[in-house]
Formats: structure tokens, sequence, C-alpha cells
């Protein structure tokens, strides 16, 4: 028996950019319910393990145009412009409201905010609290959220349908992890803000619920995914556990060094050479990997990886700025900064492509909106610049936030009894797969060949025959996934069922994902193919989109909003 609830707006994800959007629509409209649907406890989102800073123009000798600017060229151009000077506009005025809401942005001695240098960016202006900004940014949103009584939490409910009638979105259909029961939870617009995919990946920052959920719900009901060939490989994350060292350690003055001890990007000519470590993330991604395949990667106990020296900066520095870096790589290799070398390699850490939407945060689909990394909107285009996304969160949660409560307002219901209807078959669907035998796929296996394919055919360096291989095997695990065999039956806290239904959606986005990548013929940002090394602006400068058939993605393109900024070749 499903249970039916209803509200004004309904909000899928409880993190950065899913409080943001809460908090915007309960504050414009007192009288509007808000339901907050997450499938963990909120401050458990992966924004909470955020680092570095998010990025606003703050001092003086910096402005819009500038950060604008970085940012096109950062995103290699496929940013779309519109999208980007609205972001650059907005983003002091959400990190200024932030501190009013008790965020502690770290402080020069004359009370002014305290910013940060931070790849590709020409000015610091990634403003920070410390390195746990993502921790301080979520508990302030989270804090604040609760203020308002117009916001009904859902928390730990798994939302695996959106409900539609005509073509609009109604509602989702959630499954409640600790009782096993199933909910219809109506509204008569619905907002995605579920996070990214980077679980699609064996090595990744991204904590293990980002399964591309958000973006396997739109896909599933027809809405296009754009741009998910682009994805981001962070330079420094820990090897084993992928556990994120922030760029900010790069911002503080570190060095990456081989295993002669060199500081090796300042040799390299493609375009980093000036900026060295303050270079973009694609860029010096690459070069860690060239320099393994030349033979100047240290090999040891944690395997292949480069070394980033902070030792120079001394104690108190590295105590006054990074302390949480300190903690983990003491923690987890094992190693203090201030007198070794932390071991570092590029993880997977962001998907710059995502749900497409529009300056607006809309769909296509009337009703349904979408907001942060599940979202391409798009301002990352290619290549994103480290400390733009925590930002992105706010504005675009803000804007969806506010939009979405305009479009409720002349939006009708919908009839319950056919959205019960949709949501008692999903109930059903999934109940099916408790403890079901429908084969002998194993989640484990699926999941581990998943990442395998991926990082031989997508990783920081790509070939058409290896993207083509991707592909074909995603096709078959994609088909493989519904022939599981499950042991669990139970009801409460089925966490094989979660974790299967995850599955599923990870291997709907890494379709899309293989399919994106083979089709790209060229390089641009972060999509890097040996065998088509140039920017092809003549042929490709358009954003992807993938909807869905039975057969796999069929694509389909989108104009890049170009602006003042034109084209150009991308260097450092
Ligand atoms: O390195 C970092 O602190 C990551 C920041 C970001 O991805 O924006």
């Amino acid at each position: 028996m499903v249970q039916v609830s209803r509200h004004d707006i309904v909000i899928v994800g409880g993190g950065g950019a899913g409080l943001r959007a809460a908090i915007a629509a309960a504050e414009a409209n007192p009288k509007a319910s808000i339901a907050l649907v997450s499938k963990v406890y909120p401050m458990r989102s992966h924004t909470v393990s955020a680092e570095g800073g998010a990025a606003a123009v703050a001092r003086d000798d910096d402005n819009f145009e500038l950060h604008g600017f970085d940012t096109v060229k950062g995103s290699d151009f496929l940013g779309d412009q519109n999208v980007i000077e609205y972001f650059v506009e907005q983003a002091p005025k959400e990190l200024a409201l932030l501190e009013n809401w008790g965020c502690p942005w770290s402080r020069n001695e004359d009370g002014t905010v305290s910013t940060r240098a931070f790849g590709g960016m020409t000015i610091k202006r990634t403003w920070f609290a410390t390195d746990k900004v993502g921790f301080h940014m979520l508990h302030s949103l989270f804090q604040q959220s609760m203020r308002y009584e117009n916001i009904v939490r859902y928390d730990e409910f798994f939302v695996t349908k959106l409900l539609t009638e005509d073509g609009a979105c109604k509602g989702v259909a959630a499954l409640e992890i600790r009782t096993g029961d199933y909910h219809a939870i109506l509204g008569r617009a619905v907002i995605l803000a579920t996070g990214g995919a980077g679980k699609v990946f064996p090595f990744t920052t991204n904590g293990a619920i980002k399964t591309g959920d958000g973006m396997a719900l739109a896909y599933r009901e027809g809405v296009g995914l754009k741009d998910m060939e682009f994805v981001q490989y962070h330079p420094t994350g820990l090897p084993g556990t992928g556990i994120l060292i922030t760029e900010a350690s790069r911002g503080e003055g570190g060095y990456l060094r081989n295993k002669d001890g060199d500081r090796f990007l300042v040799d390299y000519d493609y375009g980093v050479g000036k900026k060295a470590e303050l270079g973009p993330r694609d860029m010096i991604s690459r070069a860690i990997i060239q320099e393994f395949e030349a033979g100047r990667g240290i090999d040891d106990e944690h395997g292949l990886h480069a070394a980033l020296d902070l030792t120079h900066l001394g104690e108190a520095h590295i105590m006054a700025k990074l302390p949480f870096v300190r903690e983990l790589a003491r923690t987890y290799v094992g190693v203090d900064p201030v007198h070794e070398h932390i071991p570092i390699r590029p993880v997977v850490h962001y998907m710059m492509g995502g749900v497409d939407t529009n300056i607006r945060a809309e769909t296509d689909m009337p009703g349904l909106y979408a907001a942060g990394e599940v979202a391409c909107g798009s301002i990352n285009g290619a290549n994103r610049l480290g400390s733009n996304s925590l930002t992105e969160c706010l504005v675009f949660g803000n804007s969806a936030g506010v939009h979405s409560l305009d479009y409720a307002s002349g939006a009708d219901e919908g009839n319950e009894a056919s959205l019960r209807g949709q949501a008692e078959e999903e109930a059903a669907r999934v109940d099916s797969l408790r403890g079901s035998k429908r084969g002998d796929e194993k989640i484990a296996d699926l999941r581990v060949e998943m990442n395998r394919v991926m990082e031989e055919g997508c990783g920081v360096y790509r070939e058409q025959e290896t993207m083509k291989i991707a592909e074909k095997e995603m096709h078959e695990i994609r088909k493989r996934a519904s022939c599981l065999h499950l042991q669990d039956s139970s009801k409460v806290f089925n966490t094989e069922l979660v974790a299967a239904l995850e599955l599923m959606n990870m291997v709907e986005v890494a379709e899309t994902l293989a399919v994106s990548a083979a089709h790209r013929k060229e390089s641009r940002g972060a999509h890097t193919c040996r065998d088509f090394p140039h920017r092809d602006d003549q042929t490709y400068l358009y954003h992807t989109l993938a909807y869905r058939t039975d057969d796999g993605p069929r694509l389909d393109r989108k104009e890049v909003a170009l602006g003042h900024w034109e084209p150009q070749e991308r260097k450092y």
C-alpha cells in the first residue's frame, strides 16, 4: 500500500543545492509546502566532504568579467556564456548570504574575507573556511533550513521514479529505506539535486552515495543528459581510497614532484608551464599521467603515484590553512605532510555533464528542475574550475527554488489516482527485486566490471578503440544488471536492494558517458583523445545530448550559447 503525501514542491537531494533550493522556496512563500527527500540524512550528503573553497569575486582587483572569462576558458569554450555571466554575478551575494547564516569564512587581518588561489583562476577568489568548506557550508544551510516549518523532510527515502502526467512532472515515488514502505510524494514541481555519479569509476573522491540517481531518474523519463563525456579527474586524490587532498594545498603553495624529486609541472610546455601547480585540473592530471608513462612515477606500497610536497610551508601555515589535509594524510596514508610528501594520483572527482537544464534550472520536462552536480546548465563545459561547484550549488539551487515555486503556483496538482497508480506499479517493481533470482549476476561483480570498463575506456586519456569497447561493454553490463541474484528479501533497511537500485542507475549513466565520449572525435577540456589530439570547433562546438532508448542512448546535439568571449586557444 503506497502512502500519498502532497506538497507544492518536491526536492530530491539534501546537499548544498537541495537545501539552498528548499530555503529559497520556503522563504519566497512561507505558505508553500516544500518536501525535502534525501537518500541519506542531509548532513551526510556529499557536499560535506568538499574541502578547498567556493569561488566568487571578493577583492578590489577582481571583477565579473575576469571570473567569467576564467570560467569560459576553463570550460574550453563549451560553457554557455549567458549562464556563466549570471553565475558570476550571483556568486558573491550567495556567499555573503551564507555568512549571514553562520558560515565562518576565514578572514584577513583587516577583517575582510580571505581568498585563496585555485587552479585556472587568474585572481585569488576562492573563499574558504580553513579546508573544511563543505562541512561548514552544509552545516550553515542545514541549520538555516530548520528555521522553516514549511520544509518537510523525508530523510533516508530513496526516490526511484518520477511521477508524470501529460508529460509534466508531478511528484516522485520513493522507498522509505527504514521500513521498506513505498510513498508517492506529490508536488506540482520537482527539483533534482542528487549530485553526480563518480561511483561509476573505481578511483574517485566521491562518497558511496554518488550513484547518478537523479540523472537516471530524468533519463528514464525522456529528459536528455548533456555533455556526459566530460569527466573531471582531480589531480590529487589519495591512492587506494581516492580521498580528496584539496587543491587548496597547491593554492597555499604546495608542489607536485616526481620520483626524481623534480617539480615536473614547470616543464610542461602545453600550457601548464607558467601556472605550474595552479594550472587547471584537466591539464595537471594529464601531466601526471605523462610522468607515469615516462617512468617518473613513484611506485611503492601506495601503487603508482606522484608526490605532493607541503614541507616547505611549515607546520604553522599547514595548521592554519590546511589542518584537514594533515589529518587525512596522517590517517589514511600514515604520512605527516609537515615532514613528508603525500602520495597522490588523479582520481575521478566531478561530472561536468548531467541533466540538461537552462539558466532557470529548468529541464525540457515541464515541472522538472535540476541544480548542482546532477545538472548541466552549463557553466562548466568541458572542464570545471575548482571551487566553482560549491558556488554553483548555491546559485542554481536558489534559482531552482524560486523558479519552480513560480511554476508550481500556476500548475495543476495532477490526478491523484493516476499518480498513486504509477507509484503502486513502481512499488511492485521494486518489491519484486527483493531477494529476486532473475539471473545469477552479482551486484558487486557488475560494479567492479563497470568500474574497470569505465577506467579503461574513458579515463584521463582516451582512444576511439577503447571508447568503442567501453560503449559495447557498458551496453552488455546494463542488460546484465536486470538479471541480478539478490539474497535479502527483508523489508527493513534492505541495503542490498538499495545497492541494486543504485547499480541500475549507474549502468544507465555509464552507458551515456561511453557513447557520448566515443562520439566526440576531438580533444576538449577533460575529454582527451590520443587519436584526435586537437580541439575541433568547426565540427564539435556543441553540447551532446543523450536520450534513452532500450537499445542504448540516442545522441543529439544542442548549440553552445556563445557570447563576447570568442573561442581561442586555451593557454595558461
Ligand atoms: O580540491 C578541492 O578542494 C576541490 C574543490 C572543487 O572541486 O571545487
